[in-house]
């Protein structure tokens, strides 16, 4: 049986559903997980679920520890992780509220710890990361939104910037000239990470608001607290269904 393990970012502080029955404060060799990983059932699967900013939400993107989040999750049992972002949209169809599946990233990230390879485990971590996210739980979140009727985009390429603060106008056209399609802080190094680990991983972006420069009315935390709201209670949904599988 998969256990699957959800990583939820901003407005997804707990997985409403969740039946909790077990704390779990994993200690690990990088340190320790943003908060202790939460144990339980939604419907009839089991589930392991971590806040990525801890709680109070505090932790900013370039200083969550990404390597204990992942390393505590597989030393669990979990095979699958689900990493939720809540992304600004920089294509023409991100607009806020949309839902999308991403399939390819670009990182530019700096100064995060982004691998287990340390040199000192005798053999090189040179992963193949061609296709960043897993194809077949990338499908089985599809089939779960399809089957729930909740509208998603299918791909689209998720660009990971350092933060905390939001771009410029000018690093969005950038990316946008780069081909992305989203931009968020926290999807790398996690995805990076499972993928050493062995894990399956996919992400499941929520656009709260349209990136720097490409909106009418300044962006503000209120605002995209506001879309995050409506958009976690689509999400709790589409994972209710894809735990079904
Ligand atoms: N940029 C980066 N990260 C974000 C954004 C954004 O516009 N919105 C939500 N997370």
């Amino acid at each position: 049986m998969t256990r699957l393990g959800i990583i939820g970012g901003t407005g997804v502080e707990q997985l409403d559903g969740l039946v909790v029955y077990r704390e779990h404060a994993v200690d690990t060799p990088f340190g320790t997980p943003s908060r202790a990983i939460q144990e339980g059932r939604l419907g009839s699967a089991e589930v392991f679920f971590l806040h990525r900013h801890g709680s109070p939400a505090a932790i900013p993107p370039h200083l969550v520890n990404y390597r204990a989040n992942l390393w505590a999750l597989q030393s669990l049992g979990v095979t699958e992780v689900v990493g939720i972002n809540a992304v600004g949209g920089i294509g023409d169809d991100m607009l806020p509220g949309r839902l999308v599946i991403p399939d390819q990233l670009i990182d530019y990230t700096w100064g995060r710890e982004h691998t287990f390879d340390d040199g000192g485990g005798g053999r090189l971590l040179h992963i193949d990361f061609t296709e960043p996210y897993d194809r077949d739980l990338r499908l089985a979140l599809a089939r779960a939104a399809h089957s729930r009727d909740i509208d998603f985009v299918d791909g689209g390429v998720h660009g990971v910037a350092q933060g905390p603060r939001l771009e410029t106008a000018a690093e969005v056209r950038r990316m946008a000239a780069d081909g992305c399609d989203l931009v968020g802080m926290t999807g790398m190094p996690e995805a990076a990470l499972a993928r050493e680990l062995g894990l399956a991983y996919a992400a499941l972006c929520m656009v709260v608001n349209p990136a720097a420069g490409l909106g009418d009315v300044p962006l503000s935390l209120d605002m995209m607290r506001d879309i995050l709201r409506r958009e976690t209670a689509v999400v709790r949904g589409l994972l209710t269904e894809l735990v079904l599988r």
